[in-house]
């Protein structure tokens, strides 16, 4: 469904991206994954439109990607959840969601339901301004925003970030730590972490959609992903079935 050959990308005279390969097939959740600083993001972004390529190719569904503008390129089915997600702050949650039907394919007039549905939390705080949302539930909101478009490919740039996602476990051991106020934080996000985790599952399931997901946390990508493509110093460095990213490949190229 996308595919990527020969991408090199520059920031001014910085080389980035080194003839990167990459491969989504259709209907599929593959991780993408890498240390900090290795070019996940800028990847997204040439993907996007929203950074310019030396040389390359970008493919999505029979059509040539890269020749597009940015505009262009999220009608054809490409939901994108930027990293940090990025929100409108000052407009409410709906305005937020809507903001997602102007790229709609189909011209849809209403949010789908089907998004109220996967995050109720969002059909609770329509009239609430998005910045005064909590962390979680503006990745949601980013999430939610990006699915009004109903893509074909969904595109995540780490959905856990900044939300703990082995809480659930940890709470045992952080009991005794934390006061009554930050375990219920806890408690909200690994709740969060696990919807989201499950809105990609069903989204996948149900719908067939495929997912390219940026994810540093294993156990999340294990968990929602069938395949994993690890990126090293601009450079697809592996891929292949989730089961076959073994501790070696975890040593090397995704531990500090
Ligand atoms: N606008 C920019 N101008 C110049 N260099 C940049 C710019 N944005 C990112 N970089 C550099 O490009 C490299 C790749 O950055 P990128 O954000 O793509 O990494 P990443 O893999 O997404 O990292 P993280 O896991 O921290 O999000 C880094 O060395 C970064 O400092
Ligand atoms: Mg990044």
């Amino acid at each position: 469904m996308l595919t990527i050959e020969g991408l090199n990308q520059y920031y001014g005279e910085s080389h980035t991206l080194w003839d990167l390969e990459l491969e989504v097939p259709e209907g599929a959740v593959i991780s993408l994954m890498g240390r900090n600083g290795v070019g996940k993001t800028t990847l997204l972004k040439c993907l996007m439109g929203l950074l310019p390529i030396r040389s390359g190719k970008i493919a999505f569904a029979g059509v040539e990607l890269h020749r597009l503008p940015a505009e262009r390129r999220a009608p054809l089915g490409i939901g994108y959840v930027p990293q940090g997600r990025q929100i409108f702050p000052l407009l409410t949650v709906e305005e937020n969601l809507k903001i997602g039907l102007a790229a709609n394919p189909r011209r849809l007039r209403r949010v789908p339901e089907l998004i109220f549905e996967m995050f109720p939390v969002l059909g609770t705080m329509l009239k609430r301004r998005g910045g005064d949302l909590s962390g979680g539930q503006q990745q949601q909101l980013a999430i939610g925003r990006a699915l009004v478009l109903e893509p074909r490919l969904l595109i995540l740039d780490e959905p856990t970030e900044g939300i703990q996602p082995n809480v659930v476990r940890e709470i045992g051991r952080v009991i005794r730590r934390l006061n009554q106020e930050q375990l219920d934080q806890v408690r909200e996000q690994a709740a969060i972490v696990r919807e989201i985790g499950m809105a990609v599952q069903r989204l996948h399931r149900e719908q067939g959609m495929t997912v390219l997901l940026v994810e540093q946390k294993l156990p999340f990508a294990r968990w929602v992903a069938q395949r994993f493509c690890i990126v090293d110093k601009g450079r697809a460095v592996a891929t292949g079935a989730i089961a076959d990213l073994n501790d070696d490949l975890v040593r090397q190229y995704l531990t500090v």
